[in-house]
């Protein structure tokens, strides 16, 4: 399948997991993309792993997507350097474990402006960027462009000791909705993607103790832990004219967690 020919392409987090697997996934069906992250040495990996089978495909952009400068920046890059944007995949996220008593106000909002304020800035600042092209064209004849939110189960269901994470979660999957009405009017499809739990380095530690392995597979009907290539064939789906009929939508995978 070739569903990304000519397409330019953002993906946040693109240096490991779901980003890197969702980056690869979209350049291989003829995509360009651009990796964001923080560490320039992972998105530098990723580029080079994809230039193996897809070469001058990836470009590296270093940017927090959490500070609303670098966002600026970035999509003034992506303006001036492509002059339009098809997809946006909206991965960069994360946590850390704490109960409600005990955790501080300022984690709280950092975890808050991870999950949440960087979607909120990248859709914005890029989506000015996607608007901006959308405009130009007839509107008979406009092209696909889409918006995929890297969502959770958490956001459905809270998970243990991650009040915050599942919280932010469950705002991303609304604000996805409020942004579809949005940008319905351009042409701009935003849909949400809900992973159980995946195989990354967000979950390497506590896929080390066995215990908690077993209790996943006990909680998931298909018995596994999800692999990142899984999350991302479904990221490419929502993201291609395969879904041209789909946005406010959120697609849980996972694994069958929620209806054991
Ligand atoms: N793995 C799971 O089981 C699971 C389940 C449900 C949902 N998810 C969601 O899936 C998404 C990807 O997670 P993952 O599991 O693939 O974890 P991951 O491997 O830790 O990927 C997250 C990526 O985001 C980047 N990142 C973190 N903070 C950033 C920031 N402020 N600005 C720019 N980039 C930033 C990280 O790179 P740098 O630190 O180098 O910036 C990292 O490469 C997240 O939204 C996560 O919440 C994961």
């Amino acid at each position: 399948m070739n569903r990304f020919s000519g397409c330019i392409s953002v993906i946040t987090g693109a240096g490991s997991g779901i980003g890197k697997a969702a980056a690869i996934r979209l350049a291989q069906e003829g995509s360009k993309v651009i990796l964001v992250g923080r560490t320039r040495e992972k998105l530098m990996n990723v580029a080079d792993e994809i230039h193996q089978s897809a070469p001058e495909s990836a470009g590296v952009y270093v940017a927090d997507v959490t500070d609303e400068h670098d966002v600026t920046v970035l999509a003034q890059y992506v303006k001036s350097t492509y002059g339009d944007l098809h997809v946006l995949i909206n991965n960069a996220g994360g946590s850390f474990y704490s109960s409600v008593s005990h955790l501080p106000a300022e984690e709280w909002d950092q975890v808050f402006a991870l999950n949440l304020r960087s979607v909120f800035l990248v859709s914005k600042l890029l989506g000015h960027v996607m608007i901006s092209a959308a405009s130009r064209e007839d509107s008979n004849q406009r092209k696909d462009r889409a918006i995929v939110n890297v969502a959770s189960l958490s956001g459905h269901k809270p998970g243990a000791r991650i009040p915050h994470y599942s919280a932010s979660k469950a705002a991303v999957i609304n604000f996805t909705k409020a942004l579809a009405g949005e940008y319905a009017p351009y042409g701009i499809r935003v849909n949400s993607v809900s992973p159980g739990f995946v195989e990354t380095p967000l979950t390497e530690k506590g896929l080390q103790n066995d215990s908690f392995v077993e209790a996943i597979k006990r909680h998931t009907a298909l018995k596994r832990v999800g692999r990142p290539d899984e999350i991302a064939n479904v990221i490419a789906f929502l993201a291609s004219q395969e879904s041209s009929y789909m946005t406010g939508s959120d697609v849980l995978v996972d694994g069958g967690w929620l209806i054991t």
